[in-house]
């Protein structure tokens, strides 16, 4: 875990949030690479989840919604970890179901009695502060879904079963952000509603289970026996749940959940109906019947994407008898899918490779590396960022029209005419042959 921190610091992935000022524990900027990767998880998730089903439509809601919304979904009361805070020197504070005994890891001091501490991010909308003016920053973008429902029905063609998908910033005030990027205070879900009848909830439910791991299986290129399904006891459920898996990924510090899938049953919208008193049941216009959807739920952070790609994609290896730090990240979310690299930096060869540079960017994340060094540096330096093919335009180019495609994993060199360099490159990401 402390490589692959040093990493993305070292090689721009992420930076602690205004570290200049000493940084804000549980927040990460992200430098040029982490945020390419980032939009890559995004878009790829949305094509996934969104774009090639018919089943699934779209929404953005307000990051900040009002307090009723928070009221009636639950999150006011429930949305509360226990919390300790230690008495003796460091005065620390621990999330009481994390620690053992009563007193603190770090200093060995009394706690004192646990209590129950609201992660919602609290302000004030408009110049007045009190109570009738509180609004929250959401800690889940479900809700935005749930109160948008009866808009979406109304606006479109869909038909239960169906989704709604969103994408975007949640806030969480967690006690102990921690492990990186794992748990943080600032992120971005990425979670998608599917409304079903009420007696079909578990047929759905393990389909998207199933559907969730095979994506990251299949899609993300992530190792399958570092994946596995935790299903929740009754007694940890949250307020809203029948049943609920986690997809669980095998960190350095332990399994740890990559996704929730959770059946919600019809818990959102009913109290939504109760407190709003807006009809949100569906008419399903083949039967006539008249009900309340039930709810499955897959919800995933891209930060949380993002920590278990690099942790699976890291690795230290020796090519050529020379070691190397390389990330075997799948083409689809890897920072930079293909660098463009000139052998030397003679005028007709930067020609050719500049020209080759916009070809390739009709199709691809490219980087255009034409930086001192010799080809071996310039060719670790792309591994360490988990670049998987590097395209090498030399001296025989300008009479062959031909460049080297140079793979990552294998390092495997092959000559390609440059008129067919896009299709053979579209072949490799799509099948990649991964380590
Ligand atoms: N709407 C359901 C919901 O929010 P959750 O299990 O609390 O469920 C869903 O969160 C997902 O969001 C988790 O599986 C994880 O991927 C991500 N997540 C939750 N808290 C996080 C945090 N503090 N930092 C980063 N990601 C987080």
């Amino acid at each position: 875990m402390e490589k692959v921190v040093a990493l993305t610091k070292r090689r721009g992935f992420i930076f602690p949030s205004s570290e200049i000022y000493g940084g804000v524990s549980g927040f990460y900027d992200y430098g040029p690479y982490g945020v390419a990767m980032k939009r890559a998880i995004r878009d790829l998730w949305w094509r996934h989840m969104v774009e090639l089903r018919d089943d699934v439509v779209g929404l953005e809601s307000t990051l900040i919604m009002p307090s009723a919304v928070w009221a009636a979904s639950g999150h006011l009361t429930n949305f509360v970890d226990p919390l300790r805070q230690c008495l003796g020197t460091c005065k620390k504070r621990w999330r009481a179901d994390h620690i053992k005994g009563d007193r603190c890891p770090e200093c060995g001091g009394p706690l004192d009695e646990p209590r129950m501490f609201n992660l919602m991010f609290k302000t004030h909308v408009g110049p007045v502060e009190d109570t009738s003016s509180e609004v929250y920053l959401r800690p889940e973008t479900a809700q935005g879904m749930f109160v948008d429902f009866k808009n979406v029905i109304n606006s479109t063609r869909v038909r239960v079963p169906f989704g709604i998908a969103q994408q975007g910033k949640a806030f969480r005030n967690e006690i102990t952000p921690g492990n990186f990027v794992f748990r943080v205070r600032e992120f971005e879900l990425m979670e998608m509603e599917f409304f079903v009848k009420p007696s079909e909830d578990d047929q759905w439910f393990h389909y998207w289970r199933e559907e969730r791991l095979r994506w990251y299986v299949e899609d993300l290129g992530l190792s399958k026996d570092r994946l596995r399904y935790y299903d929740h006891p009754k007694e940890s459920l949250s307020h809203y749940s029948k049943q609920t898996t986690d997809i669980e990924y095998e960190f350095p510090f332990g399994w740890g959940e990559l996704e929730g899938v959770a059946d919600r049953t019809d818990f959102d919208l009913r109290v939504h109906q109760e407190r709003s008193k807006v009809d949100l049941t569906y008419l399903d216009p083949e039967t006539n019947e008249r009900y309340l959807p039930w709810v499955i739920e897959p919800a995933v952070s891209v930060e949380r994407i993002f920590i278990t790609l690099l942790v699976d994609a890291y690795d230290e290896d020796v090519v050529n008898n020379e070691p190397r730090v390389v990330l075997h990240l799948h083409p689809n979310v890897a920072p930079v899918q293909v660098a463009v690299v000139p052998l030397s930096k003679k005028e007709d060869l930067i020609k050719v490779a500049r020209d080759v540079q916009v070809l390739l960017q009709g199709y691809f994340r490219v980087e255009y590396d034409q930086t001192g060094g010799n080809i071996g540096r310039r060719y670790r330096r792309q591994d360490e960022i988990g670049t998987p093919f590097c395209v090498t335009i030399d001296f025989d180019t300008l009479n062959d029209k031909a460049v080297t495609i140079r793979q990552r994993d294998s390092t495997k060199q092959e000559r390609i005419a440059v008129s067919e360099l896009a299709d053979r490159l579209r072949q490799l990401v799509d099948a990649p042959d991964l380590d």
